[in-house]
């Protein structure tokens, strides 16, 4: 569904990433691990087109997308769901979510994508009239997940959904993402918490300073001996 060839970023001249390949295939969940500022945000965000890439390939669903602009990109079925949430706190949760179907017009199919969110989601709906910035760092989370599903996505990319939330809603976090994916929804899953990614991934990728330096079965790299020393200090 979604691969990525030789991807390159710098900023203002400083390489960030290069020669990332990153293949996820539909229904899957492929996750792509490393620590804080070895270029995974940079990785999603080229691919969501926030970020321009200096070389690469990207193609979504049989077409190139390099070149496209991020809303386009959206309306062909890719949806980011960004590092720190960023949900509008003053506003309602259902406004929230109504905010993330800004690239469709139909109104019926929006409400029905709404529906959906909260037959998944029944926090979310019971929820719906509190002003999102009342809401737990968890439940904060699974909104920014709903409000990227209003896009109506063939493909959630997610950066770092564990973060700065209670361990206990990690994995209520991780259920959902499960849930999502079980509804047809592939997912490229970006996270530092590697053992808690793998878990769920079928696929994972490791990424270190700007470079994918492993890949393989989601269980095979946990039980990776290099991994466990580099990451998990076992
Ligand atoms: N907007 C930016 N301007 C300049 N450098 C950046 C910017 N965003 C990220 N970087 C740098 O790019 C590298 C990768 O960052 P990032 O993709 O955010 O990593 P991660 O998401 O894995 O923490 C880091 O060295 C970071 O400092
Ligand atoms: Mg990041």
């Amino acid at each position: 569904m979604l691969q990525v060839r030789n991807l390159k970023v710098s900023y203002d001249g400083v390489l960030a990433i290069s020669k990332v390949d990153i293949n996820v295939g539909k229904g899957k969940i492929i996750a792509l691990v490393g620590g804080n500022g070895n270029g995974k945000s940079t990785t999603l965000r080229a691919i969501a087109g926030l970020n321009s890439a200096d070389a690469g390939q990207i193609t979504f669903d049989g077409k190139e997308i390099g070149n496209l602009p991020a809303h386009k990109r959206v309306g062909l079925g890719l949806s980011l769901v960004p590092e720190g949430r960023r949900i509008f706190g003053r506003l309602t949760v259902q406004r929230n979510l109504e905010l993330g179907a800004y690239t469709r017009r139909d109104t019926h199919e929006v409400q029905e994508s709404l529906e959906n969110i909260y037959r998944l989601f029944p926090i979310i709906k019971d929820r719906r009239n509190q002003l999102a910035g009342t809401m737990s760092g968890g439940e904060q989370q699974m909104l920014a997940i709903g409000r990227g599903l209003m896009a109506k996505p063939k493909m959630l990319l997610l950066d770092e959904p564990s973060w700065g939330i209670a361990p206990k809603f990690v994995t209520k976090v991780l259920d959902t993402i499960q849930l999502v994916n079980e509804e047809g929804v592939s997912v490229l899953l970006v996270e530092q918490n590697l053992h808690k990614a793998l878990a769920i991934a079928h696929y994972g990728y490791v990424i270190q300073t700007g470079r994918i330096v492993m890949q393989g079965a989601g269980q095979d790299l946990l039980n990776n001996d290099d991994i466990k020393k580099a990451y998990l200090g076992l």
